[in-house]
């Protein structure tokens, strides 16, 4: 099937999964904005399917173009591009590649079946000779897989370090601002209806590991599957943390990363990390999203902008539906490999670290973490002993070390845990490396 166009009021039919806040944009950009602004490539909502066909929607479309019926979109001759807004991999991952196998290019928003079934999916486009697009599944608003796909292809990449969840960058926003504790602030970022009433997908960082999956992908030309990157959310960062971090010069980000490092490979990360507060990472706050790239041949590039909210997603969206409606060239292999990289193990990573730990205010504590660490060849580079309670006998000490082994780390806290005087490690952080320091 060919651009060609199909609907019965010439141009290119459309169909949309999904006409929740995000298709309802997309259906408002092509019937209130793109059918009069740019009437060379005629765009058409030829169907929507939705769950439920009585709620009312903001948006001008004759009725009799809504249903629940899945044949409206998928498989459907009328339709050259589904537009695909369910989320999730069950059943979206079914219906792409039918409407695929049938000759229909889609373009979808969704990081999750883009992240754990995307090379199938890119595979099937390919050999249909239909165009699957994504640009909207990372970074909302900013686009980072189009650059990555064509205008960086020149480049080695070096790493990909962004703020790509802004829910989570909100509540660190929030707490690093107002001094307050993650639960306070995700009622409020639930109320303001930034977060879902379920927040494990952004919290726990998937969100973000789906989306470092796919760049990480398309950046370094290899299979990241999510399995393999290092992830942890953001519930165990206390409001302490941001007040001590900042009188070391940090603030703390949820961080994802993808590193290609020469002797031990790829390295993907996700979690939260001390920022210094004099990089520009340090200062995207709220919902704002950032990606900064380093490529060998273009050096750093910084994007920044929204990463979510429905104007954003579907000028994303619309991008890719554009470019297809245009006759975009046909489908290449963005997705080979022509010098696949090694997954490297969190193991190996190195960076200095941030540790809180609640010890009794004796003679010999410190010394003993001290030794624990040096056991480990962690060398401490500052302490702090903060918040003394005199009448528990208790105090909170803050270590930063020097750059460490994350594998020493690990058995070095192990060990702290079991010493008699720490009665709980609080935190422990990573500290993000940028050139000479940390
Ligand atoms: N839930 C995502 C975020 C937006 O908070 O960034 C959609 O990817």
């Amino acid at each position: 099937m060919s651009s060609s166009a199909r609907s019965d009021e010439g141009g290119m039919g459309v169909g949309l999964l999904g006409l929740g806040v995000v298709g309802t944009a997309v259906a408002k950009a092509i019937v209130e904005r793109h059918r009069s602004e740019d009437p060379s490539v005629p765009l058409n909502v030829v169907a929507a399917v939705v769950r439920d066909t009585s709620r009312k929607r903001d948006v001008d479309l004759d009725p009799s173009v809504i249903s629940t019926n899945l044949d409206t979109v998928v498989a459907n001759p009328d339709v050259d591009i589904v537009v695909e807004l369910m989320g999730g991999v069950d059943p979206a991952f079914d219906y792409i590649t039918k409407a695929l196998e049938a000759g229909q290019h889609v373009v979808t928003a969704n990081k999750e079946v883009m992240a754990k079934r995307g090379s199938e999916l890119l595979a099937t486009a390919a050999e249909n000779n239909v165009h699957l697009f994504y640009e909207a599944s990372v970074a909302g608003g900013i686009p980072i897989i189009g650059p990555l796909m064509n205008d960086l292809t020149a480049n080695k990449i070096q790493s990909l370090r962004g703020i790509i969840n802004g829910t989570t960058n909100f509540i660190l926003t929030k707490m690093a601002h107002e001094g307050a504790d993650f639960d306070d602030v995700l009622s409020e970022a639930q109320s303001l209806g930034y977060a879902e009433a379920d927040p494990t997908a952004d919290v726990d960082g998937f969100d973000a590991l789906y989306k470092i999956s796919v760049l990480a992908r398309l950046a370094y030309h290899t299979e990241v599957p999510v399995d393999v990157i290092h992830r942890e959310g953001i519930r165990e960062v206390h409001a302490k943390d941001f007040r001590y971090a900042s009188e070391l010069g940090y603030t703390i980000k949820l961080l994802a990363v993808a590193q290609a490092n020469g002797e031990s490979g790829l390295l993907s990360r996700v979690h939260p990390a001390l920022i210094p507060l004099d990089v520009p990472m340090a200062s995207v706050n709220g919902v704002l999203n950032a990606v900064e790239v380093e490529g060998d041949l273009v050096g750093p590039l910084w994007f920044q902008g929204p990463g979510a909210g429905p104007n954003p997603t579907a000028s994303a969206v619309m991008g890719d539906v554009i470019r297809i409606a245009k006759g975009a060239p046909s489908n290449g292999s963005s997705s080979s490999a022509p010098k696949p990289f090694p997954i490297a193990s969190m193991d190996d990573h190195v960076c200095q670290y941030y540790i809180r730990l609640t010890a009794s205010d004796r003679p010999g504590v410190l010394a003993n973490v001290a030794r624990v660490l040096g056991d480990a060849d962690i060398s401490i580079n500052s302490v702090l002993q903060k918040d003394t309670d005199i009448e528990n006998g208790h105090a909170d000490l803050v270590i930063m070390t020097h750059p460490a082994r994350e594998s020493n780390m690990q058995s070095a806290v192990s060990s702290i845990k079991e010493l008699d005087s720490v009665l709980r490690l609080d935190s422990l952080l990573r500290v993000e490396t940028y050139g000479d320091r940390a």
